[in-house]
C-alpha cells in the first residue's frame, strides 16, 4: 500500500473519531444539562447564536433606510403599539425584564442597550419583521419591506434609552389586559355610573 494512502486512511479515521469525540461531547452537555429554559447559555452558544442572527441578515436589508420621519406623533402612535405587542416580553421600558421575558431563553435583552442600538435600522426592522428563529421572537411584519408600522417600531426602539417615567406610565394604558381585568375594569365603570351588576345566571 503506498504511504500517501496510508496516511489519507489515518486522516480519514482521526477525522471520524474526532466528529465522534464532539458529537459525544454536545450529548453529554445536553443530557447534563438538559433543555431547560432555567439553563443560561454558555460563551459559545452565545457567541454562534449572535453570529447566525448577524448572518442572517442580508447586507441588502441591513443598509435599507427608515422611510418614515420622527415625529411627536409618529413615536406616540408606534409607543402604543410596542406597549400592546411588545412589552409583554420586552417591558414598557424595553429592559427585558417581564413575566414572559425573564421566562425566555434566549431571554430578550436590554434593547436601551449599545448591542442592539449599535444595529443598523436595516437589521432591527429586518428581526422585527422577520422574527429569529429558536427564540421567543415572534415575526411580526409581512415579507414587504415597506411594512410602515414596523418602520415606526424602529424609530421606537431608538427613542427607548431616552423614554420618561411619563411615558412609561402612558404604555401602562395599552398594555394589554386579560379577560378578567376587562370585566373588573367595567364592572367599576358600571359602579361609577350607578349602574348595578347581576351576578352571572341571574334572572333578576
Ligand atoms: C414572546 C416574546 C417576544 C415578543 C412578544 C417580542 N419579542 Fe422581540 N425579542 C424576543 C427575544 C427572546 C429576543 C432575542 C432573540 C435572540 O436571542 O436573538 C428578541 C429580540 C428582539 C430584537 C433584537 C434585539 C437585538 O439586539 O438583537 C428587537 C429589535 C425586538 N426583539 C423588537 C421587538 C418588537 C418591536 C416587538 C413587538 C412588535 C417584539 N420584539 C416582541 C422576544 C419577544
Amino acid at each position: 500500500m503506498p504511504s500517501n494512502w496510508r496516511f489519507s486512511l489515518w486522516s480519514f479515521l482521526a477525522g471520524i473519531l474526532a466528529a465522534a469525540a464532539l458529537i459525544a461531547a454536545l450529548a453529554t452537555m445536553c443530557l447534563h444539562d438538559g433543555f431547560s429554559a432555567r439553563q443560561k447559555a454558555g460563551a459559545f452558544e452565545t457567541a454562534l447564536a449572535h453570529f447566525a442572527l448577524h448572518n442572517s441578515v442580508s447586507a441588502h436589508q441591513r443598509g435599507l433606510a427608515n422611510p418614515v420621519a420622527p415625529s411627536t406623533a409618529v413615536i406616540e402612535a408606534a409607543r402604543d403599539h410596542f406597549a400592546d405587542h411588545c412589552s409583554s416580553c420586552h417591558a414598557n421600558n424595553g429592559s427585558g425584564h417581564s413575566m414572559y421575558g425573564d421566562g425566555l431563553n434566549p431571554p430578550p435583552p436590554d434593547l436601551r442597550l449599545e448591542a442592539t442600538q449599535s444595529k443598523s435600522d436595516g437589521e432591527l426592522y429586518s428581526i422585527i419583521q422577520n422574527g429569529v428563529r429558536m427564540s421567543g421572537m415572534p415575526a411580526f411584519g409581512t415579507s414587504s419591506e415597506h411594512d410602515l408600522e414596523t418602520w415606526k417600531l424602529v424609530l421606537f426602539v431608538r427613542h427607548l434609552p431616552s423614554l420618561t417615567p411619563e411615558e412609561e406610565r402612558a404604555m401602562q394604558q395599552a398594555n394589554p389586559i386579560t379577560p378578567s381585568e376587562l370585566r373588573e375594569q367595567q364592572e367599576e365603570d358600571q359602579f361609577l355610573q350607578g349602574i348595578s351588576i347581576q351576578p352571572k345566571g341571574s334572572t333578576k
